[in-house]
This record gives C-alpha cells, structure tokens and sequence, in this order.
C-alpha cells in the first residue's frame, strides 16, 4: 500500500468513528470529504433544525464533537495532525502529519467513543468527586473552552432558567412539529432519537430534562438527582469558529467523563433561548459566552447501558474523492 493509500484508509476510517459522535437531536448534521490528504468537514443545512437552531449554534456543537471524533481516531491510529477551521465552507478540514506509535490514553479514548452514551435516567447519591471535577473542568480548559460548575443558589437559577425555555419551546407549535420529526418511534433512518433512549416517566430531577413530548419505553430509575452536579460549557468567543471548537471541547469533556464513570447528560434548551441565554450569561458573571448546560452525576451501576442511537450508514455522510 502506498503512503497515500494508507493515509486515505486512516482518513476514512476517522469519518466513519466520527458517526459515533452526539448530535442535537441524533440530527448528525455534517458530511466529510476524503481527498488527497486532508479530510474536509462540512455542515449539512437539510439536517439542521430550523425552528429550534435557526443561528445554526446546536449544529456547529454537532459537527464539533463529529470533528473532535475524528481526531480522536486519527490519534489511536498514531497519526499526528493539523486541523485549519475556516468555519465556513469546509467548517474543518483535517491534515494528517505522520504516523508515530499511538499514546495509550489515545487508544483509551477511542474505546470510550464507542461507549460513550447519553442516559437521560436518574444518577445516584453519589456526588461526583471533587478530584474528578477538576480533572474535566481541566481537560475543557485544554482544549480551549471553560467549564463553570454552578453553586447551589445558581443551580436552582438554571431550574429556571431550564423551565422557562421548555415552556417557550412547547407553545412554539412549528417547533413541536419540528421535534417530532426527529424524536420518538424505531428511527429505521438512521437519524432521530427513539423511544428506547427516553425515559418511560419524567424522571425526577432538580433541573428538568429536555421534554420530547415523546413516548419512551426507557426504565426512568427511581432515585432523584439530588447529587447531580450542573454546570455551564463556556468560552470567549461567540463566532462560528468559537461555537465550533466548543463541540470539540464538549467530546473531549464527554469522553474524559465516561473513562471516570461520569454520565453526561446535555440541556440546550436555556442556550437556544435568547432571554435564558442571558441568565446563563449572567451566572457567568457576564464574562464568555455559555454554549451548553450540562448535568455530570456518577452512573447507577445497577443500570445497563441505555440503547444504542441509530446513525446514518457511512455511504450517506462520506465522500471519497478519487485521486
Ligand atoms: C449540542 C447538543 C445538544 C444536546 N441537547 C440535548 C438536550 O437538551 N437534551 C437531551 O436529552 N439530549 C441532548 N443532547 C443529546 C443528543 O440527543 C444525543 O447525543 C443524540 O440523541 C445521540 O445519542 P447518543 O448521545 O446516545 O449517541 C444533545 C447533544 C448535543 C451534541
């Protein structure tokens, strides 16, 4: 095999990890394209939810933690690698640099991509630990974002802030017909969120989780969050790059927590809220832009790891250029 024989192979390979990756509503709203050395990221506009995203936010996090994936990839294969984001059309495009022996944790993260899942049930008394916490409030920090990890008094604010966005959202009728297109049901296409990753019965929380106005069939667990951990994903930037890269940081934040045990449960509804966003903003001390609120608690072990989500086959977001 030639040198780009085997460059193209690692490429695609990435891409098809990169499937893995969590999405608002499992939209998966990128596509790749292998050519000669560089792999390319594009945003895929029909899978972008109009009503909900229409800025377009949820989808840059989408295709940033698509990106983060492949790297992580390219990485357990050994290879080192740039990556140049204009943030437009590419939004990324990935260039392999040479291959090297892999790193153990590389080879790590890439076990816990295929593990990684989101559990909408309830998480146990068990508080994360306080060492865990700085360790991924570090890993955010090292990929470029920050994590603020909210006080009591600010928790109870993003109950709030959390009820208020989902009251606006439900009495946005095009937004409930959007949502039900994409939530609930088997999912034979490959995309949506089935019933058999939502919570049979509202699960009983501090902050409420995302309400899909959808039927699930998913065991909800009978304990109450009280242990939960809640805190804000939050950068300097708010550009597309910015929004981009927080995806980035919000895999790699994900990943470092299902390697400790740590489930990851994401609540966009305050972020795609202007009014909400502003109290986010605010819990900040109006520094940096929230980009997602995020619930961390430790895993019940008595649970079994909730379903797979459906993804689209490699054929519907690969391209191969020939060449
Ligand atoms: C940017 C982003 C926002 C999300 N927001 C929510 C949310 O508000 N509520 C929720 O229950 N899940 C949320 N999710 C989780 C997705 O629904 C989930 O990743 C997708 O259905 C695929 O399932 P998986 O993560 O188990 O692979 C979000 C994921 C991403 C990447």
């Amino acid at each position: 095999m030639s040198d780009s024989d085997e460059v193209k192979r690692a490429l695609v390979q990435a891409a098809d990890a990169a499937r893995f990756a969590p999405s608002i509503h499992n939209t998966q709203p990128w596509r790749w394209v292998v050519r000669e050395g560089r792999l390319e990221l594009f945003g895929v506009s029909e899978r972008q939810l109009r009503e909900q995203d229409p800025e377009g936010r949820m989808l840059l996090l989408s295709c940033g933690t698509a990106l983060h994936h492949a790297q992580v990839a390219l990485e357990a294969e050994g290879w080192r690698h740039e990556v140049d984001r204009p943030a437009g059309e590419p939004l990324a495009v990935v260039r392999p640099v040479e291959q090297v022996p892999a790193r153990p944790e590389a080879t790590r993260h890439f076990q816990m991509l295929q593990v990684r899942r989101t559990d909408r049930r309830t998480v146990t008394d068990e508080r994360v630990p306080e060492d865990t916490l700085r360790h991924l409030v570090k890993v955010v920090e090292e990929s470029g974002a920050r994590l603020h990890v909210l006080g009591r008094d600010q928790v109870l604010a993003l109950a709030v802030a959390v009820d208020r966005a989902q009251h606006a959202e439900a009495h946005d009728d095009r937004l409930a017909a959007e949502t039900a297109t994409w939530v609930g049901g088997e999912r034979p296409d490959g995309t949506g969120i089935p019933a058999s990753a939502l919570p049979e019965e509202v699960p009983l929380t501090t902050v409420a989780e995302r309400d899909f106005q959808a039927k699930g069939t998913l065991a909800a667990g009978d304990g109450h969050d009280r242990a939960a951990v809640y805190a804000v994903l939050y950068g300097d930037g708010d550009g597309a790059e910015d929004w981009l890269r927080a995806g980035e940081a919000l895999s790699r934040l994900w990943l470092a927590a299902t390697e400790q045990a740590v489930s990851l449960l994401p609540l966009s509804s305050p972020v795609e809220i202007p009014f909400t966003r502003q109290t986010l903003r605010r819990m900040l001390g109006d520094v940096g832009f929230p980009y997602l609120a995020v619930r961390l608690g430790t895993l019940d072990p008595a649970h079994s790891a909730p379903p797979k989500t459906p993804r689209l086959p490699a054929g519907q977001v690969i391209d191969i250029i020939p060449g």
